[in-house]
């Protein structure tokens, strides 16, 4: 390739052939927890739409970060009537990789039989997912990848407390996988419109997980090491503001209304937070689909679980614009306009 090629791509089209997810077996449902802790299944639903969540479980069905995002995968490739040897690049956004090393992308990437292709993990929280998919069009409009897929997996219920001292966030989680194959296409029209990444790092204290005594941001409490801790009403306030400039940002940069956007394919992080965007932009429920009551906040997967539940239910179509949205730890916030 001479110095003009690499400088030039081929403006290039991409899409979405494939999708899958992978739940665990085990529910963890309000009433569960109200044997645990000072709550109850009015509250819960009141204050976030949740009515039950899925928990993984490492030890006796070897459930992992890992094993989810590699089902989900397989599931996605089926979907696209492909196999893992076609894939030459596989992005996994998770912030609760089994290890932290090897990248949980290059086992997923062997176990789907991909062979000795690019892989790598992306951080970026609930935001994962959203940054991995835009991380991913940027490459493959270039043609530096043809065929490739994001997986978002996470098993954050590992670091949390099922009691009084964590009662807010052991309510909101659940664990999970969503994946979405892509392929190139000489129709630049279809894939990514428009998008928009941010991060706040001064606001780390609002959602964090410490693993040194020195990480605690106030009060040291050594049992809450590899525990989430939250500041709920900061990251609430955060969220709907987040959610709605978001929306407004990616419409302005696409020249576009929001009824012009088929689905909103949203994070899923508390029902009120979604609700709140869709009065503000009158965005029908048809058009933004809330499934946190089944599967809670799944972190990197919602997005994609999302996306699925959506295609099973011949909901997303050719040629549709649809907005992926979300927002995390770190602060983080994104989204990632397509045409479908
Ligand atoms: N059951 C009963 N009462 C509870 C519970 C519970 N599980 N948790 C907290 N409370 C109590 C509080 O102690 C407080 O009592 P007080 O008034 O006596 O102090 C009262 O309920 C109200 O607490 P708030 O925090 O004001 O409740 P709020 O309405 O804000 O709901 C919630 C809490 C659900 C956590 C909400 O703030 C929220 O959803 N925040 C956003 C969280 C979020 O989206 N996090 C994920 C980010 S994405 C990522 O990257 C992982």
């Amino acid at each position: 390739m001479n110095a003009a090629q690499t400088l030039q791509p081929p403006p290039l089209g991409v899409r979405i052939l494939g999708c899958g997810s992978a739940l665990p077996v085990g529910r963890l449902t309000n009433v569960d927890l109200e044997k645990l802790m000072d709550t109850s299944d009015e509250w819960i639903v009141q204050r976030t739409g949740i009515h039950e969540r899925r928990v993984f479980d490492r030890e006796g069905r070897g459930e992992s970060t890992r094993t989810l995002g590699v089902t989900a995968l397989k599931r996605a490739l089926a979907s696209a009537g492909m196999t893992g040897a076609d894939l030459d690049l596989v992005l996994v956004a998770t912030m609760t990789p089994d290890m932290m090393c090897p990248p949980v992308a290059c086992r997923v990437a062997a176990e789907v039989g991909a062979g000795h292709i690019a892989a790598w993990d992306v951080g970026g929280a609930c935001c994962g997912f959203v940054f991995a998919l835009n991380s991913l069009a940027a490459q493959m409009r270039t043609g530096l990848y043809k065929t490739a897929a994001v997986v978002g997996s996470d098993t954050l219920t590992q670091h949390t407390r099922y009691d009084n001292s964590c009662r807010d966030t052991a309510i909101l989680f659940g664990d999970g996988a969503g994946a979405l194959v892509f392929q190139t296409t000489d129709d630049a029209s279809r894939g990514l419109v428009a998008q928009a990444m941010h991060s706040d790092g001064s606001c780390w204290q609002d959602l964090y997980v410490p693993q040194h005594v020195q990480d605690f941001y106030g009060e040291v409490d050594e049992s809450l090491l590899s525990t989430v801790r939250m500041n709920g009403r900061a990251v609430f306030k955060f969220a709907v503001k987040t959610f709605q400039d978001l929306i407004c940002e990616t419409l302005d940069m696409a020249g576009i209304q929001a009824s012009d956007v088929a689905q909103f394919i949203c994070h899923q992080s508390n029902a009120r937070i979604l609700s709140a965007a869709r009065d503000r932009f009158g965005i029908p429920e048809d058009r933004m689909l809330v499934n946190i009551g089944k599967y809670g906040n799944t972190v990197a997967a919602s997005v994609p679980l999302c996306y699925d539940e959506l295609m099973q239910a011949g909901r997303l179509h050719e040629g549709d614009l649809v907005m992926f949205v979300a927002f995390g730890g770190g602060l983080t916030w994104g989204s990632s306009l397509w045409r479908l």
